[in-house]
Formats: structure tokens, sequence, C-alpha cells
């Protein structure tokens, strides 16, 4: 059965694609006068792309995860098995962090889209919300996809399939950058040659390989 954490799966790795692309570009020693000089319209228009792609899945994947899954999870689940309410616990942290971070994006992007000069304060605090919210978002996806969307496996049938539906899972998709897990090797992954990885969930009906 098709799944929404098939469809969480890509937008952690379009995501992650994103905030690891701002750390190239932050990577200069630099930077900060690059960032400052409003002659860099270029990389400062870089930098908030990625930044706004940190505003768009804290708003759209996130808030879907608190408004679907996990209602779905403790309703269905129960939330008072230590491990689920640990990873309940860093699941509603952690979101209520990135939630904090776009307050402070939002700040920040008409700022980097201006044509002004910038204070050195202020680049401080992009480099600090820039990594901050790069490295919460990894850790993020991580613990989600070891911790949390397993339980996906354990909700009825129907209620997976109302979510999947729910988060436009219907439409035609392409799956095909389905990737390996973020948490590194799998205990279930076996030795298998580079090429022939194979990674698996290990919850009821959550089954996930991905080649390669
Ligand atoms: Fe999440
Ligand atoms: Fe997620």
């Amino acid at each position: 059965m098709r799944t929404p954490v098939e469809i969480w799966i890509i937008e952690h790795r379009q995501v992650i694609e994103h905030a690891d692309r701002l750390v190239d570009l932050l990577a200069p020693d630099d930077i900060q006068s690059q960032i400052s000089n409003p002659d860099n319209k270029l990389l400062r228009n870089q930098i908030a792309d990625c930044l706004d792609a940190f505003i768009e899945i804290s708003e759209g994947h996130y808030r879907d995860e608190e408004n679907l899954l996990i209602p779905a999870i403790i309703e269905h689940i129960g939330s008072e098995n230590l491990e689920i309410k640990h990873a309940l616990g860093c699941f509603t942290r952690e979101h209520g962090q990135m939630h904090e971070f776009v307050v402070r994006i939002r700040e920040l992007l008409p700022v980097l889209r201006s044509g002004d000069k910038i204070e050195s304060s202020i680049t401080a605090e992009i480099l600090r919300t820039s990594y901050a919210s790069q490295s919460l978002i990894r850790n993020h996806s991580a613990m989600e996809e070891k911790e949390v969307y397993p339980l996906v496996g354990k909700l009825p049938m129907k209620v997976v399939a109302e979510i999947f539906e729910k988060i436009g899972g219907g439409q035609d998709m392409n799956l095909e950058h389905l990737i390996r897990p973020l948490y590194g090797k799998s205990a279930e992954e076996g030795d298998t040659a580079e090429g022939e990885k194979k990674f698996k969930y290990g919850a009821d009906g959550m089954d996930f390989y991905s080649e390669g």
C-alpha cells in the first residue's frame, strides 16, 4: 500500500538539498562581508531562496505531520509507551524550534533581498539562523524516519489512506528518488555490495527499500 511516508521522505530529501546548499553558500571565510555588500545580489538571493524552502516545509510538511500524523498516532496507538513518548516529545520540541526559526527567517528575508548594506550584527544573525535551521532539519528528519514514521505501519489502513489522500498522495508522483535512511547504516541493512544495498523499516507494512 502507498503511504504518506513515501511523500514525506521525498520532501525531507528536497529540503535537505536546500539546507546543504545553504551551508555550501555560507562556507567562505569572508561570507559576512560578502553578504553585507549590496553588490552581491546573486549570493544574497541564493541564500534567501534556500531560506524560503525552510518556510515552505515548516508551514506545509511540518503542519501536515502535526495535524494529521500525530493525532492519528495518539488516537490509534497511544503515547504511553516510553519510546513513543520520547519520539513524540522530540517531534514536538523540534517542530516548535523550526517554527521559531521561521519567524526570524521571515524578518531576515526582506533584508537579504534589499539593495542595502547589511550590518554585521544582522549578517551574524543570518549565519546563526541558517546553520541552526540546517542542523535541525537534518537531525529532525533522521529522527522522524527512524522513530516516528515506522509507527505509520501500526495505524489502521483506512487512517493511513485518508492521510495519504489529504496530503495529495492521489496525484501521480515520481517516487524514483526514494533514497536511503538519513540515520546511517540500518541494523537490517545487509552487507550487500554498493549499488545493491537494501534498507528496511521494521514496522508492519512499512517496508521501504532503496537501491544504491
Ligand atoms: Fe517533522
Ligand atoms: Fe517530516
